[in-house]
């Protein structure tokens, strides 16, 4: 069953065709992995997925439904969320109220029970020792945790995750997968990611798009063994 699905969705900045005819689908419950060298597309797939800009052709479907020309705080609340490649946080409230914020505005709860998710959530990304500290002071692989948490706050059943292990140690990386696993009890999840063996270790199926084209798709072994993806983006055989 498609849950979220992209048909033959291009997006045009000028002459630059940033995303070109592209399909795919989600299926309920799966981490889907998106991978493909810089500027290849992906962070604009997102942007097209939550509204934040409009396919110049094609349609993007949300359990059946049409989301084009949904603003994107109504995408939101259907159940879209995503995080920022850069993390964005209101740095000058506190890693509690941040996650207030997501689960009121979000999920459009009262503020008892704003109070209740943010401090559930708070336990599951491992931040309470940090919960009152300004957001923007935080280190930025607990700002990266955070963001997973913003959007968890939401309610959303779809996460759409830009790179939440960018600049992260080994060490950090695992303590992330784990809690991706985690997430990924609850919601759908499409993870772009740079680091392989982290992508292609936790997602069922893999996306490569490469100059705003699909390229492959299938199991993480199906698709690192293409020579078209080891040509353009792994460089070599990815074991
Ligand atoms: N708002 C914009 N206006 C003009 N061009 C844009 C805009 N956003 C993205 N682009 C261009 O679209 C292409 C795709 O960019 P995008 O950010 O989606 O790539 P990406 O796959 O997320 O890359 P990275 O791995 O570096 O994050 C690039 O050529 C980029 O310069
Ligand atoms: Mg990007």
């Amino acid at each position: 069953m498609a849950f979220l699905e992209c048909r033959g969705v291009t997006k045009r900045f000028g002459a630059l065709e940033a995303i070109r005819n592209f399909s795919f689908v989600l299926r309920p419950g799966e981490i889907l992995g998106l991978i493909g060298p810089n500027g290849s597309g992906k962070t604009t797939l997102f942007n097209l997925i939550t509204g934040l800009y409009t396919p110049d052709a094609g349609e993007i479907l949300f359990k059946e439904k049409s989301i084009v020309h949904i603003p994107p705080h109504e995408i939101c609340r259907l159940g879209i969320a995503k995080t920022s490649q850069i993390t964005m946080p209101f740095g000058t409230m506190s890693v509690y109220e941040n996650i207030l914020v997501a689960a009121l505005y979000g999920q459009n709860l009262g503020m008892a029970q704003a109070h209740v998710a943010a401090e559930r959530i708070l336990a599951v990304v491992g931040l309470h020792e940090r919960r009152d500290e300004p957001a923007g002071k935080i280190p930025a692989p607990l700002r990266r945790r955070l963001e997973l948490g913003r959007v968890l706050a939401t309610g959303a059943e779809v996460l759409l995750l830009d790179e939440v292990m960018a600049g992260l140690t080994p060490a950090e990386i695992e303590q992330a997968l784990m809690l991706l696993k985690l997430l990924s009890t609850q919601a759908t999840i499409i993870m772009v990611e740079h680091v392989m063996q982290a992508v292609m270790g936790i997602s069922d199926r893999v996306l490569v798009i490469h100059h705003g084209e699909k390229i492959a798709e299938g199991t993480p072994i199906e698709v690192a063994g293409k020579p078209e993806v080891i040509e353009a983006y792994l460089g070599k055989r990815y074991t």
